[in-house]
Formats: structure tokens, C-alpha cells, sequence
């Protein structure tokens, strides 16, 4: 595995190993993506392997502009109003996938709909143009772990799987995109993320509708893992003082004394800010020698809502770990 300063020939080079079938990691604005030619069946199995995903959970196809995603997906008066708004950007919308299109079925696990999204890096974007094909690219984590918001945190995680990491640096935003389905009438909010709800209604006229709450005998729900963005420690939400071995993960300027681990996520309580901050806080106090993870209240308007959907997941009860009877 290769760690490579961005630039025109690197992001060449990268371009040409997706095309050879490898796995690239690259920078998007929200966190960093495992990348693999979307056309490609064995490439895009090399994902679920790489990552341990234990089974096949639909993957975002990414494209370097709307045309792309007009190729393999329909996109009606809504979708279109929504593309125009936040794309390139941390939006991705589900949309009804057009038949015949190029996209290897694993992409999709068999769904008639498809996730799609330009993303705003400019190595991203670099790299979908030099590929000019579909990219399919989940978060560069290992399965069920905290996603990754630098290079260091891909190689950490994924290792001699990937070919070759772009280092673009920490992410912007820190958080993954929003997802919203926008099959039917109403848009449906699938996944809180670095776009807020508030926002979308800015442009749709009407928050969009959550989605059903999830339920424990169907954890094949695409996204919808009760357990997911977790660190090794427990974690304690809603936490006004550290427990005894506790690590705190702060919030804002009114913080307990304490001698123990201690991180900030944004002492003047921005949550843009404490959004960019979480995944790489996560993982440092879960290396911090603590025995858990205390967490301060976080607001949940605007990004709150996507912090603590993240949050909530990582204090929710582990599933038992056996990928190989999972498999489907
Ligand atoms: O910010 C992001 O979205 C990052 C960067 C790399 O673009 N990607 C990312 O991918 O977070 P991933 O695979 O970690 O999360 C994608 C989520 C999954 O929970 C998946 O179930 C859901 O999108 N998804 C994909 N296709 C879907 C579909 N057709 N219908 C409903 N959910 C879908
Ligand atoms: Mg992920």
C-alpha cells in the first residue's frame, strides 16, 4: 500500500488502478471513501472483503458530475431541484437506478433504487473526472468501526488491502453525507448527516420525513445497523462528570474539571466544528487507556442531529461478531 501526496500524476495513477480493479482510498469533504470501479463485480466484492462487511450492504455510487449520475440513475423534478442545490456536496439522494445501467449489481445488493452523490473535494472530484466512471466508495473503515478522517486512520484500519491512499489531509466536514430517498413524493431522510435537515427544507418547502425507526429483527435494513460507528470502549451518552477511568468527550465552553483523558470536541460549542473533530476524538480516547467513554450532552439541531445519530450507534449494544454466518 501506497500513501500519495495528491497531484495531477498521482491522482493519474490512482485513476488507472480502479481501472485495473484495485481498491484507492481517497479524501472526500465528509470522511474518507474505500474506492472501487463501480462497473466492476470483483472489485466492488474486494470492498466487502477489505472492510469485513459481513454482508452486502448497498454502497454510494459516486460520479464527477450530474450527467454521470443521469447515466445510471433517473432523476426526477425533486431529485433534480436537490442535485442543483447541493452538488457537488455532501448530499447523497437514493434514486430509482435505470435499467441496463453499467453498475455491477453488488453495487446496488440486488435494490432497484441506487445511492448516488458528487462529492466537493477537489482530489475527489479529480479522480472521478481522470476515471470517468462510477466510483463505488463506502467509508474507509473497517466494518462497524468509527469512519476514517485522515489517511492515517485508512491505513490503520484497511492496510495492505488498499492499493494506494491519496493524503488530502483531515476531511472538512468530518461527518458522512445525508442520505435521502427521493423515490416517492415525499423525501425520506435515511442517514442525519453533514447536510442538515433544516437545510434540505430550505429548498424541498417541508423537513424531510424520518425514517421508520428501525427494528431489531431486521438488521439487513440497508444502513440502518443499530450498532455502527463504535470504538472498542463503551460508551455513556448524556454524561454531566466522567465516571472513575472514564475518558470525556467534551462539549462546549462548560467542562467538568478533570485530570483524566479529556477531549473537546469544540470548547465555543460550534457544532460544525464538533463534527469535524468526532471520528478522530473517538478514536484517540479509545486508545487512551481508559476503561469507557463518557460523552457530554451535544444540542441536536442542525449537525447535532447527525452527531448524535453517530453517537447513539456507537452506545448501542454490540451485535456478536461472526461475519461468516452472516454472509447472504
Ligand atoms: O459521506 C459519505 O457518504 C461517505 C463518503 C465516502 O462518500 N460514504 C459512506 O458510505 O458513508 P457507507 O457505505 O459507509 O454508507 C452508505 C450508506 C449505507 O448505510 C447504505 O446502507 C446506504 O448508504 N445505502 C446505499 N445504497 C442505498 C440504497 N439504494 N437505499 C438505501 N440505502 C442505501
Ligand atoms: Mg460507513
Amino acid at each position: 500500500m501506497r500513501v500519495a501526496q495528491p497531484s495531477p500524476s498521482t491522482i493519474d495513477e490512482a485513476a488507472d488502478l480502479l481501472r485495473a480493479g484495485e481498491l484507492v482510498a481517497f479524501p472526500t469533504e465528509t470522511v474518507y471513501g474505500l474506492g472501487a470501479d463501480a462497473t466492476q463485480g470483483q472489485a466492488v466484492a474486494r470492498i466487502y472483503e477489505a472492510k469485513g462487511r459481513p454482508r452486502f450492504n448497498p454502497l454510494i455510487a459516486h460520479l464527477g458530475d450530474i450527467a454521470g449520475v443521469e447515466a445510471i440513475a433517473e432523476i426526477g423534478p425533486l431529485a433534480r431541484r436537490l442535485a442543483e442545490a447541493f452538488w457537488p456536496g455532501p448530499l447523497t439522494l437514493v434514486l430509482r437506478e435505470r435499467p441496463g445501467s453499467a453498475i455491477t449489481s453488488l453495487v446496488t445488493a440486488g435494490l432497484e433504487t441506487i445511492a448516488v452523490r458528487v462529492p466537493s473535494h477537489p482530489v475527489a472530484l479529480h479522480l472521478l473526472k481522470a476515471k470517468g466512471r462510477p466510483v463505488a466508495a463506502p467509508s474507509a473503515n473497517r466494518s462497524g468501526h468509527v469512519s476514517a478522517t485522515t489517511a492515517q486512520h485508512v491505513a490503520a484500519d484497511l492496510g495492505e488491502s488498499v492499493a494506494m491512499i491519496l493524503d488530502g489531509g483531515a476531511t472538512p466536514h468530518g461527518i458522512e453525507s445525508t442520505i435521502l430517498d427521493v423515490t416517492a413524493e415525499r423525501p425520506v431522510l435515511l442517514r442525519p448527516g453533514a447536510v442538515t435537515a433544516e437545510t434540505i427544507a430550505e429548498i424541498v418547502g417541508a423537513l424531510p420525513v424520518q425514517s421508520a425507526p428501525r427494528e431489531a429483527d431486521r438488521p439487513t435494513a440497508p444502513g440502518q445497523l443499530e450498532s455502527h460507528y463504535a470504538p472498542t470502549l463503551p460508551v455513556r451518552l448524556d454524561a454531566t462528570s466522567p465516571r472513575e477511568g472514564e475518558a470525556l468527550l467534551a462539549f462546549g465552553p462548560y467542562v467538568p474539571a478533570y485530570d483524566g483523558p479529556l477531549l473537546n470536541l469544540s470548547p465555543r460549542a460550534d457544532l460544525a466544528e464538533a463534527a469535524a473533530n468526532l471520528f478522530a476524538a473517538l478514536r484517540r480516547l479509545d486508545k487512551s487507556g481508559a476503561t469507557g467513554l463518557a460523552v457530554m450532552p451535544i444540542p441536536e439541531h442542525g449537525l447535532g442531529a447527525a452527531i448524535n445519530d453517530r453517537l447513539r450507534r456507537a452506545a448501542a449494544p454490540r451485535p456478536p461478531t461472526n461475519p461468516s454466518r452472516s454472509v447472504r
